[in-house]
Formats: structure tokens, sequence, C-alpha cells
């Protein structure tokens, strides 16, 4: 029996080399850009270059990932794992230079506390399972400047779902299922400029729902709130 299982797995070995993910610098960004893109990885590469600074992940088989995987990677700045049928997230590696981090289309029910990534700024969980947020949600990622929970299926939320968040400036909670918001929910905010709703259950707002000494536009069609 044991001479056609090695046969198989050299076989197999030889059916699917593994392809190195691509690397070219963004001129933009200046950063080193690697791109595992569409390659069906259930594990992140662990030969990556060290001086990575964008990792594009998207559309894998990364279903359960521990932010550990990128602490080889000091420089790195962004991670895309989009479209990975994420279940499971576990944080907590100190990565000092992690600014943007793409969950968008998994397949997250919660959303872990984020730990070890304090220099955040652009969040995106975009169309997940999130049914809620836990109080002080995003305390450990309090640089934030940009948070995407569109098209989750968000009942309510909890009034300290966002506290801390004092550099927040774009909040986009569409297409939940929120049939109200409660009346604390942006007390923290004090940079935010648009927050978007639509695609809601919502009928009213609060009244002083929005942070004081503040003028706010919006429009009912579109149900997105700009504030100045
Ligand atoms: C990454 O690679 C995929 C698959 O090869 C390709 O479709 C995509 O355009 C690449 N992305 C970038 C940003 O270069």
């Amino acid at each position: 029996m044991q001479v056609p299982a090695l046969t198989l797995v050299i076989l197999l070995a030889l059916l699917s080399p593994t392809q190195p993910c691509l690397s070219e610098m963004n001129k933009v960004k200046d950063l080193l850009e690697v791109n595992c893109t569409g390659q069906a990885l259930s594990a992140v590469p662990p030969d990556l270059p060290a001086d990575t600074g964008i990792l594009l992940l998207s559309d894998n088989c990364l279903e359960s990932l521990s932010t550990t995987a990128f602490l080889p990677l000091s420089q790195l700045e962004d991670i895309d794992l989009a479209n990975n049928g994420l279940v499971a997230l576990h944080t907590g590696a100190l990565l000092l230079s992690l600014k943007e981090l793409t969950l968008s289309h998994n397949a997250l029910v919660t959303l872990p506390i984020l730990e070890g990534l304090p220099a955040l700024t652009h969040l995106a969980v975009a169309h997940n399972s999130l049914e809620t947020l836990a109080p002080g949600a995003f305390r450990t990622v309090s640089q934030l400047q940009n948070l995407d929970l569109r098209g989750n299926k968000m009942r309510q939320l909890p009034p300290e779902a966002f506290a801390g968040l004092r550099a927040l400036r774009e909040l986009d909670l569409s297409d939940n299922l929120l049939k109200e918001l409660p009346k604390e929910l942006l007390q923290d905010l004090q940079k935010l400029e648009t927050l978007w709703l639509s695609g809601n259950q919502l009928k009213t707002l609060p009244t002083d729902f929005f942070p004081k000494g503040r003028l706010f536009m919006y429009s009912c069609g579109s149900a997105s709130y700009a504030l100045f």
C-alpha cells in the first residue's frame, strides 16, 4: 500500500507545481506589491519577500488565519484577504506597520477584537455575515479612518459599538438589517465626515444623533449623511 500512496504524492506534486507569487513595485504607494491572488492557497506562503509592503491574497481558500503568518513581513502596510471563505481570524501578533486590512466577501459571523494592529487606518469587512458588533469592538484600532461594514446582517448595534474611534472619517453601514440606531452611536466620532446608511430598515434617527456643534446635510434618496 505504501508504494501507490507515495506515487500519488509525487504525481500530485508534479501536477501542481507551487507558483511563486508575482512581485512588482507599486509606484503609487512606493511599496513592493506581492500578488498571490487566485492560487487556491489554504495557507499564507512561507517564502514571501521580506520587504513585502502590499500583500494580495484574495480569491484563495484561507478559511482560518492567524496574523502571526505576517510577522516576518515587517514592512507590510496593506493586506487583501477578500473572497477566501474566511470564517476565523486570530489576531494578536504585533504588526506595527499594517494600515489597511481588507476582509470583505468572506464568511465572518463575528469580528474578533483586532489585537496587535495599532497603525490600522482602513478596515473593510463588507459582505460578510456579521450579526452585530461587540461594545468597544474597535477600541484596539483607535487610528481607524475608514470602516466599511456594508452588506452584513446586523440588526442592531450596541451604543458603544464605535467607542474610541476619534479619527474615523468614513463609516459605511449600508445594506444591513438595522431597524433603529442607539442615540449614543456616534458620540466619539468627532472627525466623521460621511456615514452611509442606505439599504437598511431605518425609519428615523434618534434626536441629537449626530455629534454636537456640527452641521449636517443628508439626501433622502441615497440616505447618505455628510457632516461638516
Ligand atoms: C494579481 O494577479 C491576478 C491573477 O494573476 C490578476 O488577475 C490581477 O490583475 C493581479 N492584480 C494586480 C493588482 O496586479
